[in-house]
C-alpha cells in the first residue's frame, strides 16, 4: 500500500515543553553520534500529541537528531502505525481482520464502522470523533474479534457490544478494555481447566486491564501529563 503525507498539512511543530524534555531525554539513550536510533519514539510522541503524524512534526524531529528530512519521512511512510493523515478526535479504532478476527466476526466490526464512523478507512466521521482502519493480526488472536483502541484492547467482541462502546465513546465515557464476554484473560470461556488454584486469588481483572484502568489514559493523548518512565542509564553497565 502506498503510504503518502496528507494534502492538508499545519503550518507548523512543536512539542510541548514535556514532551520535548522526554524527547531529549530519549537521545541520551545512544551513543554520541547516533541520536537517529531515537526516530521511532520520538515520531511516536509526536504522533501521540497530535494524534497523527504531520510533515511540519517529521522535519522537526529530523532536525532534533540531525538526520535528513529524506530519512525521517522513510521511516514514517514505511511503519503502519504511524498515522500519515487526521484521525479521529475521540478514537481512532484499529480493527484487526486478519485470521482469527476474521473467522470469529471481524467483517461484522468492519461494517459497523462503516456504518457509524465513514464508508472508508482513514476517513474522518462527519464530526471529525472518529475514524477507523484495518490493521493486520494484534497479536490477540485467542480473544478473536478485537480492535485496539487508543492504547488498549478491546476483545472478545459481538457486534452489539461493539456499538455499544462506540456509542459510549460517543458520549465522552471511556469503556472498560480487555475481554467483553466476562472472561479474564485468554482461559476458556467456561473457567480455568489447568492451574485451577489460581482462580481464587486473582484480581477482578487482568493485570493489562487494571493498569488501563488506573491509568485511565484509553484514548487519552498524550500531553506531558503521562506516566514518566526515567530513561535507563547509559552509563556501562559494572557487571558487563
Ligand atoms: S488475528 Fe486478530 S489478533 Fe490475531
Amino acid at each position: 500500500m502506498l503510504r503518502r503525507l496528507h494534502p492538508e498539512q499545519p503550518d507548523s511543530f512543536a512539542f510541548t515543553p514535556a514532551n520535548r524534555a522526554w524527547a531529549e531525554a530519549q537521545m541520551t539513550r545512544y551513543p554520541e553520534g547516533r541520536q537517529a536510533s531515537a526516530i521511532i519514539p520520538i515520531l511516536w510522541r509526536a504522533q501521540e500529541q497530535e494524534g497523527w503524524l504531520t510533515r511540519p512534526a517529521i522535519e522537526h524531529v529530523a532536525d532534533m537528531l540531525g538526520m535528513p528530512y529524506m530519512r525521517a519521512l522513510e521511516v514514517a511512510t514505511f511503519y503502519f502505525m504511524f498515522q500519515l493523515q487526521p484521525v479521529g478526535s475521540v478514537a481512532h479504532v484499529q480493527v484487526c481482520g486478519t485470521l482469527s478476527c476474521m473467522i470469529c466476526g471481524a467483517e461484522d466490526l468492519i461494517g459497523i464502522c462503516r456504518e457509524k464512523i465513514a464508508k472508508k478507512p482513514h476517513v474522518l466521521s462527519e464530526d471529525g470523533r472518529f475514524s477507523w482502519e484495518e490493521v493486520e493480526c494484534l497479536g490477540s488472536c485467542t480473544n478473536a474479534p478485537m480492535v485496539q483502541i487508543g492504547k488498549d484492547y478491546y476483545e472478545d467482541l459481538t457486534a452489539e457490544r461493539f456499538i455499544e462502546i462506540l456509542d459510549e465513546l460517543a458520549a465522552g465515557k471511556v469503556p472498560v478494555p480487555g475481554p467483553q464476554n466476562g472472561r479474564h484473560g485468554a482461559e476458556p470461556l467456561g473457567g480455568l481447566t489447568t492451574l485451577t488454584a489460581h482462580d481464587k486469588d486473582r484480581m477482578p481483572m487482568n493485570g493489562s486491564v487494571t493498569r488501563a484502568v488506573e491509568l485511565g489514559d484509553t484514548v487519552k493523548r498524550i500531553d506531558g501529563s503521562e506516566v514518566w518512565r526515567t530513561p535507563r542509564s547509559t552509563a556501562p553497565c559494572a557487571a558487563g
